[in-house]
């Protein structure tokens, strides 16, 4: 299946030259999103993933069902002031303005082995920070899944040498 055909291009969104690569018409299309989930899942499997993480927010809706087919646990990496007990913080710059990550501190076991999922990955800075949060927690960080890379914006090169799969490369 192409899924780059279900994915849909919107200039200058959030601001003037970007160019904004919208996956709610991958995730209203019942089949595309079934695929995309299917792929991910068996690329990642030999991975014996215990924990995925997603970040919010669009990290949530691919991670959750995820981390289902994997027979996985959810962690979720949230914006500031979300999460109610303990947390570790991150800063971290995005394409478009600087922001902060926030994990809760028992969210894994040591040891658990961790993949990390978004939606895409543009210049790295917001899974780079997510990484720090998941070795600040304890867990053991085994892999990335995106469904979207931006390759031009070197993102890849950010982040720790484990595995990252990605679906769609732009
Ligand atoms: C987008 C995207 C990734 C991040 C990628 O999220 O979903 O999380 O930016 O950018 P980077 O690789 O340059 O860090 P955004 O901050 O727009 O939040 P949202 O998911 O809540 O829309
Ligand atoms: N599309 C969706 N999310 C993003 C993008 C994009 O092009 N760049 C940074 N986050």
């Amino acid at each position: 299946m192409d899924l780059k055909s279900f994915i849909r291009d919107i200039p200058d969104f959030p601001k003037p030259g970007i160019l904004f690569r919208d996956v709610t018409t991958l995730l209203r299309h019942p089949q595309a999103l079934r695929y995309t989930l299917d792929t991910l899942a068996e690329k990642v499997s030999e991975l014996s993933i215990d924990y995925v993480v997603g970040i919010e927010s669009r990290g949530f809706i691919f991670g959750t069902p995820l981390a289902d087919k994997l027979t996985a646990g959810f962690v979720p990496v949230r914006k500031p002031g979300k999460l109610p007990a303990a947390i570790y913080a991150a800063e971290y710059a995005l394409e478009y303005g600087t922001d902060r990550l926030e994990i809760h501190q028992d969210a894994f076991e040591p040891g658990a082995r961790v993949l990390i999922v978004d939606d895409l990955i543009a210049t790295g800075g917001t899974a780079k920070a997510t990484a720090q949060l998941v070795q600040q927690a304890g867990g053991e960080l085994v892999g990335f899944g995106f469904i979207v890379e931006l390759a031009g914006l070197g993102g890849r090169q950010q982040l720790p040498s484990v595995p990252i799969t990605t679906l769609v490369t732009y």
